[in-house]
């Protein structure tokens, strides 16, 4: 389906804003209610369909990333990591991971961002579907100033992007889910850092812009998306998860459920994956998927 595509998740930063959880954990490894925080933007793109990733996260992280997704062989996965020396921008990930990335289209996902919903599979898999140049997504939210901002014209293109403004033009914010043709490497080796020092995604998306290659598409209301950015984000995106798993009794961003489903793995792969599960509440549930797929 999306054999082209390579997901970028950048799980490094410096989590400053959750000090002292992050003094010695990753922020992507703090839990969002029962899973670590990665796990959902990297199911978010399994969903699309997309099976190979790399990981950039900052050195003394990867480690920590490795011990817990391993090489990804065992959800049909196949993970590489590569370090990001300093924090230098989400841009500057696409620097950092040039080698692994040549010549491919590249899904790229920040690591703390959760999205949940009805439709989401479906959106994400119509922008593997745009090959050539890059697919953005608009979402409403009540205060745009703390994010990428787009402005959308009356034939739904966008007409202005800016990184955090003051004063923003629309109410669209830009998530951090972003699908590029290979064109992109250029495009981040030739940025300038920003005022704030950083190479930033949002003038990646603006050379793309200028270049009338930008696709934008916008996602509804049925769709939750979250980041888990402060202490406050934590929580609260730990409650919304707990509140959606306990009413379904479905877990949200399980990689072994999602893998199974979308075929990564056969049944054997997951009968393996619940023998070397521990016996948890975890294990039950991916016993009860083995079970009724009889
Ligand atoms: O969440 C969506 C927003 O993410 C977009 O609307 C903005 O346009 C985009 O700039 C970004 O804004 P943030 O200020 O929220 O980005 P933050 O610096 O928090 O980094 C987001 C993730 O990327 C976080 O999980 C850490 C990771 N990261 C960040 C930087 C700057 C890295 O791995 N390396 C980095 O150098």
């Amino acid at each position: 389906m999306s054999t082209s595509w390579k997901g970028l998740i950048l799980a490094g930063g410096t989590g400053s804003r959750l000090y002292p959880l992050t003094h010695a954990v990753n922020k992507h490894l703090l839990p969002v209610f029962d899973k670590p925080m990665i796990y959902y933007p990297l199911t978010t793109l399994m969903l699309g369909g997309v099976r190979e990733f790399v990981i950039v996260s900052n050195p003394e992280s990867i480690p920590q990333l490795q011990s817990l997704l391993g090489d990804g062989a065992k959800w049909g996965l196949k993970f590489e990591y590569v370090a990001q020396n300093r924090p230098g921008g989400i841009a500057e990930g696409f620097r950092v991971a040039a080698n692994e990335l040549e010549g491919r289209n590249i899904a790229l996902i920040l690591g703390d961002n959760i999205f949940y919903g009805d439709g989401l599979s479906k959106r994400i898999q119509e922008a593997t579907k745009q090959t050539k140049g890059a697919t953005i997504f608009g979402y409403e939210v009540a205060d745009p100033s703390a994010f990428g901002v787009v402005e959308l014209g009356p034939d739904g293109r966008a007409v202005s992007l800016e990184e955090k403004p003051k004063k923003p033009k629309s109410k669209w914010a830009v998530p951090g889910i972003y699908f590029y043709d290979s064109d992109v490497l250029d495009i981040a080796w030739g940025l300038k850092p920003s005022g704030r020092g950083e190479l930033e995604i949002t003038d990646v998306n603006r050379a793309y812009m200028e270049r009338g290659d930008l696709h934008v598409k916008t996602i509804g209301r049925g769709v939750a998306w979250l980041d888990g950015g402060t202490h406050a984000d934590l929580f609260e995106a730990g409650q919304f998860i707990k509140v959606v798993e306990e009413r379904t009794g479905l877990k949200v961003a399980c990689p072994e459920e999602i893998a199974f489903r979308m075929g990564f793995i056969d049944r054997n792969g997951l009968a393996d994956l619940v023998d070397d599960s521990p016996k948890t509440e975890y294990q039950k549930y991916l016993k009860e998927l083995l079970d009724r797929s009889r």
